[in-house]
């Protein structure tokens, strides 16, 4: 079956579905295929704080509803080491706050607003497979319920997330990537417990990074630094806790604990491709790009993405150009922004490394925590980064 549209997105994660709400605000026709189910897709637990900027791109959407009733604002981050809780206090630095709010809400809430749209999205589609996308005339084959789909399109945006296969078709000599991997992971948890803090704990202890972040009032998500090789069947609940009460324990408070409804372990990367479009096919998110995930980054350049590609498309259907035709460089100028903070934050909070060489280096660690703490110049500079710098071009 032949569907002849406007924008074909392959991928229905966050970057893939708010993209269709940018084009469907400016008249864009577009169909999204991704291969997993409704359910897989708003089930999947990912990052879950705000930029400021994140949450404008929502709400000019009028996506917002759901955001600002449950939305937790947070006017900073605490930093912590050597038993010493420090607030940095984004607000009162330079004037900006952070929401937290889960991406698996954001993702309920662009899906409901697609249905209410009737947006042409395909799940569980198979051997999904752009082509022709050095060509005018683009397209996206793909199974759905047994019959063969042929969707023609204008251009073809790869939504699909790092192990997608739209960037696999950018030919070699074309593309190349940056990378780089860590010697520690994430074990994240969330437990049905209240919060014990009012903002995020970023903590640096000898046994490693932890992390107290939430969800909602009553449901908690904390990390744990583990080894990328450990095995989360290693992790029992009590040596989890344990571990938490350790790392992010300080005189005169507490940690609530409360039972564990989800663990894994989550691998840490840093990757950039070095380009995001090729012909007809642009490239916005994981597909393009992995950030380490402590400076809560990877959901929000997703979204700096998809804001400055809707808003170039938006330009190219009224006669402009222009704005498409940079689209890449000024994606990849934020995003390597963004990779700096995010490797800063995740170099500045993780152990790494054994005997006097470690010794060297978390020293080294509590000198510039103490640093960054201690200077206004420095504090603006993190809060300037985390609450999230411009979008430019929307
Ligand atoms: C989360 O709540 O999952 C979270 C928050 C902040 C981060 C990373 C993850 O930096």
């Amino acid at each position: 079956m032949n569907i002849r549209t406007t924008v074909a997105i392959v991928g229905a994660g966050p970057a893939g579905l708010l993209l269709g709400h940018l084009l469907a605000k400016s008249g864009i026709d577009f169909v999204v295929i991704e291969n997993r189910s409704r359910d897989y897709t708003l089930g999947r637990i990912r990052a879950g704080v705000l930029e400021q900027s994140s949450v404008d791109v929502l709400t000019s959407l009028g996506l917002d509803a759901r955001l600002q009733e449950l939305g937790l604002v947070h006017d900073g981050i605490y930093l912590q080491y050597e038993g010493q809780r420090h607030h940095v206090d984004f607000n009162e630095l330079i004037g900006r706050t952070v929401t937290v709010y889960g991406q698996q809400q954001v993702v309920r809430d662009l899906m409901l607003a697609h249905d209410e749209l009737g947006s042409a999205v395909y799940f569980e589609s198979s051997d999904v497979l752009p082509r022709d996308i050095e060509t005018l005339r683009p397209a996206v084959d793909f199974t759905y319920g047994g019959t063969s789909y042929s969707v023609e399109a204008d251009f073809v945006v790869g939504a699909d997330g790092f192990h997608g296969v739209c960037r696999t078709l950018i030919p070699s000599t074309v593309i190349s990537t940056f990378e780089r991997d860590y010697p520690f992971a994430w074990l994240g948890i969330l437990a049905d417990a209240a919060p014990s803090t009012d903002e995020l704990i970023y903590a640096l202890h000898p046994d490693g990074f932890a992390m107290h972040s939430m969800r909602s009032p009553s449901v908690s998500r904390l990390y744990l630094q583990v080894d990328p090789d450990d095995d989360i069947a290693n992790w029992s609940d009590r040596r989890i806790w344990d571990g938490l009460h350790e790392r992010l324990g300080i005189d005169g408070w507490t940690l609530d604990e409360g039972e564990i409804t989800e663990k894994s372990i989550t691998p840490m990367r840093s990757f950039v491709a070095s380009t995001l479009n090729h012909g007809a096919l642009f490239l916005v998110g994981d597909a393009a790009h992995i950030v380490p995930p402590t400076g809560a980054k990877g959901l929000n350049a997703a979204v700096s993405d998809v804001a400055m590609l809707g808003s170039a498309l938006s330009s190219y259907y009224a006669g402009d150009a222009g704005p498409l035709s940079t689209y890449s460089d000024r994606a990849l100028r934020r995003q390597w922004k963004t990779q700096y903070f995010s490797r800063w934050m995740t170099e500045m909070l993780h152990t790494s490394g054994t005997g006097p060489e470690a010794e060297f280096r978390y020293r080294g660690q509590v000198g510039q925590l103490e640093y960054v703490t201690g200077s206004h110049y420095a504090l603006q500079g993190l809060a300037e980064q985390y609450t999230g710098l411009p979008i430019e071009g929307i």
